[in-house]
Parts: structure tokens; C-alpha cells; sequence
């Protein structure tokens, strides 16, 4: 890896695909900075219901969007969305209630309008805050805010393994409803960019993914297994 080069590294998928564990899991390897962008419109989902807003009402969602004032705050290795100055915590954000109503929201250009400038601006903090590159998931990261990323990877497994996640983590989640829901929104819809590298995250465990995407990013290091 050239040490003078940042590095930009894309991680789409659906629900429950193992987007979190794997961008985590890469940036302590890589010592990047992590950016979790469906923690983002969980977070902005979070406060518009807080403030009795119908996720169905694009002025009520405008409206409410304009009291809302967003900074980054950098936990370890994970820069998190604070809104009017509070970074929410899981409990809040993994909700039910939120689990239920992130797609719909998600879907409306206005919200994904208001968090583009922000997101693409992350690689600048990133750089600012010396880290050697990031790495940024989501639904639209490798084909809408960071098209140009260094590296883009798209996960996926079957529907069994995911249902399995969520139950473990006592979850209730609609993963085919909001997978549906995101990918066939007009409005930077979940898809595979052409140029992704495509990993079956259901069949191999997080070490083997991680090793493999490793193997894309620095070369120079032996891979220990190969998916
Ligand atoms: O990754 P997640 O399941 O926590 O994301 C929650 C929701 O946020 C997801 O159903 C759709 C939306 N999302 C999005 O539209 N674009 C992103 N880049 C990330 C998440």
C-alpha cells in the first residue's frame, strides 16, 4: 500500500447482509476511519418520529429536516452522526420502531439530499484527521456518494443466514420489506455497481471475508484463506 495514498473503500449491501461487522471489522485492521451511513438515516428517522413527523409527508419531513443541525463526533475509529449536538445510542437507533419506518424515510430525496454533502465530506475529515483511508457502507455508497472509491464491495447471503443475524441480536426487522423498499426507490437505490466486487458474506466467516478484501487492498500481505 502506498503509504502517501487515502484510500476510499465502498460497502453496500441489504439488510442484514454483514455490512456493519465487515466495515468495523476492516477499518480496526486497516486502522481506517469507519463511517456506518444507515446509522445516519437511522439517526435522522430516530429524531423525525421523536418529533411526531409522518414518514409518508415530504413538507412535514422538510420541514422538521430545517431544525435539525448535524456535526460529526469521532469515537475511536468511528465517526458518528450527532444531531443538535447528541449522538444517539443503539437502543434508539435499532429500535423497532425505527427498524419499521429508516426505509421509508430513507426513500424520500429530501432526507438523501440533505445527508449527500455530508457524507461525501467524511473522506475529508478522514484526511484531516489523519487516518490512512476510510471505509464507508451503506446502500448507495459505490454508486452515489463515493462512485470514484478506490474499492467498492457489494455483500449478500442467502435470506436465511440474515434472518439469523437479527434473531440473534433479538431483533425484529422486515429484511425482504426494506431490502424492496430500497431497491426499487427512484432516489439512489440499493443495486450492485457494475465495477463491485460481489461477496457471499452467508458461507464464509467475518476473518475469511476480511482476509479476502484485504488481499484487493494490500496486495503485499499473504491471505490466509480464500473465499
Ligand atoms: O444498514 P442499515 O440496515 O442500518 O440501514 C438502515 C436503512 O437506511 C436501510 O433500510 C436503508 C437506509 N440506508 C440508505 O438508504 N442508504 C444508505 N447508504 C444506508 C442506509
Amino acid at each position: 500500500m502506498d503509504d502517501h495514498s487515502f484510500i476510499i473503500v465502498a460497502i453496500d449491501g441489504g439488510a442484514a447482509t454483514g455490512k456493519s461487522s465487515t466495515a468495523r471489522a476492516l477499518s480496526e485492521r486497516l486502522g481506517f476511519m469507519h463511517v456506518n451511513t444507515g446509522a445516519h438515516y437511522r439517526t435522522l428517522t430516530y429524531a423525525l418520529l421523536e418529533a411526531g413527523t409522518d414518514p409518508t409527508r415530504p413538507d412535514q419531513i422538510s420541514k422538521q429536516l430545517q431544525t435539525l443541525e448535524v456535526e460529526t463526533c469521532l469515537i475511536d475509529l468511528s465517526a458518528q452522526l450527532a444531531v443538535n449536538g447528541k449522538v444517539l445510542n443503539e437502543n434508539a437507533t435499532r429500535s423497532n420502531e425505527v427498524n419499521a419506518a429508516v426505509s421509508i424515510i430513507a426513500a424520500q430525496p429530501k432526507v438523501r439530499n440533505f445527508l449527500f454533502k455530508y457524507q461525501r465530506d467524511q473522506a475529508e475529515l478522514a484526511r484531516n484527521k489523519n487516518f490512512p483511508g476510510l471505509v464507508m457502507e451503506g446502500r448507495d455508497i459505490g454508486s452515489v456518494i463515493f462512485p470514484d472509491a478506490d474499492f467498492s464491495f457489494f455483500l449478500h447471503a442467502d435470506a436465511k443466514t440474515r434472518a439469523m443475524r437479527r434473531a440473534k441480536e433479538g431483533l425484529k426487522d422486515s429484511i425482504a420489506e426494506r431490502d424492496q423498499i430500497d431497491s426499487t426507490r427512484e432516489t439512489a437505490p440499493l443495486t450492485c455497481p457494475d465495477h463491485a466486487i460481489k461477496i457471499d458474506t452467508g458461507i464464509y466467516s467475518l476473518d475469511t471475508v476480511i482476509d479476502h478484501i484485504c488481499q484487493y487492498i494490500d496486495p503485499g500481505k499473504p491471505e490466509q484463506t480464500t473465499p
